[in-house]
């Protein structure tokens, strides 16, 4: 539908993929709530992106439940209603799983599950009760459907918030809510940074300290996709209301294998037609 008016609250939007969404949506003339934990990026973020519209901004630890609700009250108070959420808040929590310790696990599972969680719970009723319907967007990964290497923790994430996003698509269209799952490819970001957001109790029990800190000196490759563009795929997708928003078609061949293999793995091909109807049944049809 027409973003146009209405109102979206991005997580994580103080940088990188978060900031394209909110530059692509402040132009589509929607307003623009950027919730991030990062305070020097949200001011940098709102100075960038007040020519182009109406923005605004609150810091949010997306963890923090109760923080997550004084900063949806925050966006209503300044626009009046949420209609779209963009569940982007994103940590880089990268090891070999032989490294990997319960601080990386629950971090990463706190920011890139806990958080997109606690913003459905907590933005999902304000939507329905408003009654204008609205769009869920959720930014998992390119990942959750082709791993990449050393990412278990972050694919767990990503692959759970890929299948919320495919489990409540049919529930909340019934309430004239969209939901788009996006899985971008390699995007130019800050995402190498993410070690510095790492709090004070995930520390002590990490294996993925000193990994951390030597990817901050990596560069950003020139051939990842910019922030910009995915930004504005995502507002394409969310006017179509699209279930799957893609970037880089680089990945189709894995992702065809991948399927080919997962199909190739049923014990023969015949279908018992009663319990197709029982399983269609389950799918909610
Ligand atoms: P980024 O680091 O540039 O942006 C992430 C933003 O989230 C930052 O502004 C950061 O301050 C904020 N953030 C981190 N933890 C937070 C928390 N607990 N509460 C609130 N805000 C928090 O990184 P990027 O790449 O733009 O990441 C955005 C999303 O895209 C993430 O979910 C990431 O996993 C995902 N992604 C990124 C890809 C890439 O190649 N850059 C590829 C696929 C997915």
């Amino acid at each position: 539908g027409d973003v146009s008016g209405r109102t979206a609250f991005i997580t994580g939007g103080a940088n990188g993929i978060g900031l394209g969404i909110a530059r692509a949506l402040v132009r589509a003339g929607a307003n623009v709530v950027i919730a991030d934990i990062r305070e020097d990026a949200l001011a940098q973020a709102k100075a960038d992106l007040a020519a182009d519209g109406q923005v605004e901004t609150v810091q949010l630890d997306v963890t923090d439940r109760a923080g997550f609700a004084r900063a949806a009250d925050a966006a209503e108070a300044r626009f009046g209603k949420i209609h779209i959420l963009v569940g982007n808040a994103g940590v880089g929590v990268m090891g070999p799983v032989l490294d990997a310790r319960f601080d990386d696990w629950d971090w990463g599972m706190g920011v890139n599950l806990g958080g997109v969680i606690n913003g459905l719970v907590t933005i999902l009723p304000r939507i329905k009760a408003h009654g204008e319907g609205g769009q869920i967007v959720t930014t998992s990964s390119q990942s959750a459907l082709i791993p990449i290497g050393y990412s278990a923790i972050y694919t767990a994430a990503k692959a759970a918030v890929l299948g919320i996003s495919e489990a409540i698509r049919g529930e909340l269209a019934a309430e004239n809510i969209g939901v788009s799952a996006f899985m971008p490819g390699p995007v130019q970001s800050n995402i190498a940074h993410s070690g510095e957001l790492r709090p004070a109790e995930y520390r002590e029990d990490s294996g993925y300290r000193q990994r951390e800190e030597e990817l901050e000196k990596r560069p950003v490759s020139p051939l990842w996709m910019s922030a910009d563009e995915v930004g504005e795929r995502v507002l394409a997708g969310i006017r179509a209301n699209d279930l799957y928003i893609l970037t880089h078609p680089e990945f189709a061949g894995g992702m065809r294998t991948r399927f080919d293999a997962i199909l190739a793995s049923f014990p023969d091909e015949t279908i018992n037609q009663d319990r197709a109807k029982e399983i269609g049944f389950l799918l909610g049809n």
